[in-house]
């Protein structure tokens, strides 16, 4: 199974120039890889700026709409998403529940809708508080009420993000430990297991949450994940190769 870094630029940089800038320091840096996609997920409007580049980059967006198209003003849908030449699509970030009241129930429909197409879905998904009692159980309802009626033919498109809420870049973020990575993996995996079966094996699970080169190997190497999803750090050029190098460079 191939290693996934996923850039995730949020409402980041102000400009199409500034949004070149950045996509071209990072790949000029990358050079070759052994073993590790490469995804940067600007915000939609930047994405013509990047759809016809021959680049070792995947483009990816960073949430789309259930429906395929009509009248949803505002909304953009998947099939416009696969049309700008994006390979993935990250959905049910939390800072979209938080602001926007986005409900598992909203990204059950736009994981179906994204399944038509030839993008794979990267979902988000976390407990709210550190070391709460409820931790467990609210992972599993997340994972049983968003992939409800996923059929197994899809199951190994999909790659599922353990981004606990808490350790979301923010003056307080806490980082998690190896020991939170490894127990929510072990959650994780077993959920998957009984909701879906054996295929579930194939399904990608990748960390994310404050991701920087000094703690990725804590992720990779030491809990196993199989790749990241970097935020603040993304936005730094050089910081963010690093994290590629050094995943690249792990075996898992
Ligand atoms: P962060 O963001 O790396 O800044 O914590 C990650 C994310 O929210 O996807």
């Amino acid at each position: 199974m191939q290693k996934i870094v996923v850039a995730n630029w949020k409402m980041n940089p102000l400009s199409v120039a500034g949004a070149e800038e950045l996509f071209n320091l990072i790949e000029n840096r990358i050079g070759n890889l052994k073993n590790t996609e490469v995804v940067i997920c600007p915000p939609f409007v930047y994405l013509p700026a990047f759809q016809g580049r021959d680049s070792i980059i995947k483009l990816g967006a960073q949430n789309c709409f259930w429906e395929e198209k009509g009248a949803y003003t505002g909304e953009i849908s998947a099939r416009m998403i696969e049309d700008m030449n994006c390979r993935y699509v990250i959905l049910g970030h939390s800072e979209r529940q938080k602001y926007l009241g986005e409900t598992d129930e909203m990204i059950n429909r736009k994981i179906k809708t994204v399944l038509k197409t030839n993008l794979s879905p990267i979902l988000l998904i976390g407990e709210t508080r550190r070391n709460s009692l409820n931790s467990k159980k609210e992972i599993e309802v997340q994972l049983e009420s968003t992939l409800m009626g996923i059929e197994e033919e899809h199951i190994r498109e999909l790659n599922i993000v353990y981004e606990p809420l808490w350790a979301i870049s923010s003056q307080q973020a806490t980082i998690a430990t190896v020991e939170d990575v490894i127990r929510a993996k072990s959650i994780i995996k077993e959920a998957l297991k009984k909701l879906k079966g054996e295929i579930a094996k194939q399904i990608r699970i990748l960390y994310g949450g404050s991701v920087d080169s000094e703690n990725i190997l804590d992720f990779v190497e030491k809990a196993g994940m199989k790749g990241v999803i970097v935020g603040r750090a993304s936005l730094d050029p050089e910081e963010f190769v690093k994290i590629v190098k050094l995943l690249d460079d792990v075996k898992v």
